[in-house]
């Protein structure tokens, strides 16, 4: 059947489906559920130590307080004790070995939360330690990786440094970034009939959560259902790690018969979930006169902490972004993932990407620093465009030639080039104060790389009186998906908006999902459930054309009406007739994303269905006497495809960048020499806030169909926008480099007002 699809509400501004219930406080969060009668509440014992031996544990002293109803270990746990995603290398609770500190060891569960906590406190935890590995120095010292090294090889990287006209090399240090989702890690666990469980539980892939309850239990998937209405952000962080709560919820449900609420709260949540992994990345840099890339050697160290979790995919993705937006003709792109004595880090929108890209910028900066040139002349001059356009991974860049205009047309509006000669005459009369310019773009590789997790499922119903409920396996986050999709539906039924009903994600009505990550929720899910809204659309076209006496190429749906030549009904209309006809009303759809063929092992294949684009211009002011920046404005200019939202998706680029923006100025991890985290609230982490956005924020899409057929030729932006913020770290190492030009700044991430110093010393010293 033709398309014949009237676009009502795709492409349209349409606010988030829960905009006004997020703002009245009426979108009820897992903690804001009423609580079934009989709720108990968990605590968890957390390991005193990074590093050592579990001797002895007594947890009397925890039994005999009154309110307590259980206190649970390691030798409760009737599966197996691991809540890890893959390699079985995640204890529930630690049994002999603590691998971390304040890694959980047992769990209180209690009449109320107070007590639980604070009969938590008076466990006698006794245990050896043992010298910590805390950061990647130490880690090398070690030698101990969570997985094993890999790297990707293009051309003669080596003799290709030797034979180029300037060769550069230096280290960059990359921080970590903690999540501060609002809503923190929480489940609440059900007993259901004949020992099942049903789990309420904020998470990114409750499919996975499903799984891992089932195998801590002891319990077949089926007896598991796990739901997620809406989490209160997530941003990677409840990808792998929501399963570790809902199994300890599941298992004390599952002990007491009674339902379980385990909610850490911020501190908890800080010390206990995984960042965004930290790196020191390596690098040897050989170029021409111009500054054109010839080869490329990058060795990226990555802190994973104490187990895998996601590090093969989050390292991998850093590797597959190495390159950002520039041709390496020669390029050895390495990787470690060091093992150490911290939390797992795990997910963080941009999935490792957002290091990889730093990296590269970081170099195109130093080469121009070196050279003289306008670091915006040097990244237009590597850009991959047609003939220079293989990735160091094998990949073509199809459309390769979408970057360069984007670029130039930030550059016009932005007004880059007159603002430099303005910022360089500034410079030149203002001794303490420095500005500072960067245009930096970004490509962003849109596609799961594991394979097997590009599909996804949807399931619609039609109600006979016309009203659609619609669930995928996606979940919702804040980003939006379930808006994009109830989109998608309302028109491929031509009904208003309004009659799609979204209801929350579970694993009984779509199983086997994939995470809500790798921003491609609306790709996948989008696909999924127009495929199934499709199949409910031919069948009801067919009654239609019946019941009208007209050809069924003929009808078309639209406004809420069923047209066929001059004839017509309503939706409802229809759908009852459906229904007395004995037409079914509802059905699955399922969509793979075509294409994707990537080998690790043989590294070859095509791992990216499509690029998303995007160019940032950030202006910032530096105090050279006290390192505090001020970032003044920002341009920028972001390539969604056509959008199938534009009010969502200008949204996700101004969260995005502002969470880089905190990534890369002021969210800084302190780990101390135990092991311990001394940054764990607001107090000591800071995060942006109101007042660190610019008057001038200006945000514009670049609306050209994706090239590939990707659903309305739309593009996923939940992670590209992030690295749009590496303009602002640029922008402060071009200031930096004003103090003393022709020498490359040496800044490390974040740049905070220590960092800023740091560099400043560095550049001003007499010896480079
Ligand atoms: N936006 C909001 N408001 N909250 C979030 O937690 N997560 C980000 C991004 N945008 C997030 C967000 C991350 S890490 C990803 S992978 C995508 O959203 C996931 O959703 P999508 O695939 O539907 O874009
Ligand atoms: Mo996003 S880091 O892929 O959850």
């Amino acid at each position: 059947m033709p398309d014949r699809t009237t676009l009502n509400a795709v492409r349209k501004p349409l606010p988030h489906d829960s905009a006004i219930r997020h703002v009245t406080g009426s979108a009820p969060y897992i903690d804001d559920l009423p609580e079934p009668q009989g709720t108990l509440h968990i605590a968890l014992g957390l390991a005193p130590i990074a590093r050592g031996r579990l001797v002895a544990l007594d947890l009397d002293a925890i039994r005999a307080k009154p309110g307590v109803v259980a206190v649970l270990t390691a030798a409760d746990i009737p599966g197996k004790n691991d809540v890890s995603p893959a390699l079985g290398d995640e204890p529930m609770f630690a049994d002999d070995e603590i691998s971390f500190h304040a890694q959980p060891v047992f769990a209180v569960v209690a009449t109320t939360r107070r007590i639980a906590r604070k009969a938590a406190r008076r466990a006698r935890i006794e245990a050896v330690p043992e010298l910590p590995a805390v950061d990647i120095a130490d880690a090398l010292e070690t030698g101990e990786t969570v997985l094993p090294d890999y790297a990707f090889l293009r051309g003669t990287p080596d003799p290709a440094l030797k034979g180029a006209p300037h060769r550069l090399a230096g280290e960059i240090e990359i921080g970590g970034q903690e999540h501060f989702y609002l809503e923190g890690q929480i489940a609440l666990a059900i007993p259901g009939e004949g020992g099942d469980i049903f789990v309420h539980s904020s998470t990114q892939h409750p499919s996975e959560v499903q799984h891992i309850v089932a195998r801590v239990l002891g319990l077949a998937d089926h007896a598991v259902t796990v739901e997620c209405r809406r989490m209160g952000g997530g941003f990677g962080g409840k990808e792998s790690q929501a399963s570790h709560w809902a199994a300890i919820a599941a298992l004390a449900a599952q002990v007491t018969g009674k339902p379980c609420k385990l909610r850490l709260d911020r501190d908890d949540d800080f010390a206990l979930t995984g960042k965004r992994h930290d790196f020191r990345s390596r690098y040897t840099v050989g170029f021409d006169d111009r500054g054109v890339i010839a080869a490329y050697d990058i060795e990226h160290l990555a802190r994973c902490g104490y187990s895998a979790d996601l590090s093969l995919g989050v390292v991998d993705r850093t590797m597959f972004h190495s390159d950002n937006a520039y041709f390496l003709p020669h390029a050895r792109i390495a990787s470690r993932r060091l093992k150490t004595n911290t939390v797992s880090n795990t997910a963080f929108r941009g999935f490792g990407g957002p290091q990889g890209v730093l990296a590269m910028e970081c170099v195109i900066d130093a080469i121009a620093h070196t050279l003289g040139r306008d670091p915006l002349d040097v990244r237009k001059d590597n850009l991959y465009r047609t003939g220079r356009d293989i990735t160091p991974y094998g990949m073509q860049v199809f459309d390769c030639e979408t970057l360069s205009p984007i670029i130039d047309a930030l550059e016009r509006s932005s007004r880059y080039r007159a603002r430099r000669e303005e910022i360089a005459a500034f410079n030149a009369a203002s001794p303490i104060l420095k500005r500072g310019i960067a245009l930096t773009p970004v490509k962003f590789g849109i596609s799961f790389t594991l394979k097997h997790l590009n599909q996804a499922g949807a399931l619609v119903h039609v109600y006979s009186d016309g009203s659609v409920m619609l669930n995928h396996g996606g979940t919702e986050m804040g980003q939006g998906l379930n808006t994009k999709v109830a989109q998608i539906v309302a028109d491929e039924f031509g009904v208003p908006i309004e009659r799609v009903k979204i209801t929350a994600t579970s694993t009984a009505k779509v199983p086997n999902t994939a995470p809500t990550a790798a921003s491609s929720g609306s790709d996948l899910n989008g696909m999924a459930a127009k495929i199934a809204a499709r199949t409910i659309r031919d069948r009801m076209a067919a009654e239609a054309a019946r019941r009208l006496g007209m050809p069924v190429e003929a009808v078309h749906f639209a406004h809420g009406r069923v047209l066929a030549g001059e004839a017509s009904m309503t939706f409802a209309e229809l759908a009852k007739a459906c229904y007395l006809d004995r037409i079914a009303l509802s059905s699955t759809g399922y969509y793979a994303t075509p294409g994707i063929t990537w080998d690790r092992q043989q590294q070859t294949g095509r791992p990216f269905f499509y690029f998303a684009y995007g160019a940032a211009c950030s202006e910032v002011v530096i105090d050279t006497m006290t390192g505090e920046m001020k970032l003044e404005t920002v341009d920028i200019l972001h390539d969604c495809g056509h959008s199938l939202n534009p009010a969502i998706d200008i949204g996700q680029i101004e969260g995005g960048f502002v969470q880089g923006l905190g990534w890369l100025t002021t969210e800084e991890l302190v780990f101390d020499g135990e092991g311990r985290l001394r940054t764990h609230a607001p107090s000591t982490y800071k995060i942006p806030v109101a007042s660190d956005i610019p008057a001038h924020f200006r945000v514009t899409l670049w609306d050209e169909p994706n090239h590939e057929d990707a659903i309305y030729r739309s593009k996923a932006v939940g992670e590209p926008p992030v690295m749009l913020a590496i303009s602002v770290f640029s922008a402060i190492a071009d200031a930096i480099h004003a103090v003393r030009p022709g020498r490359p700044v040496t800044l490390r991430a974040p740049a905070t007002p220590e960092a800023i110093l740091d560099a400043l010393d560095r550049q001003r010293s007499p010896a480079a």
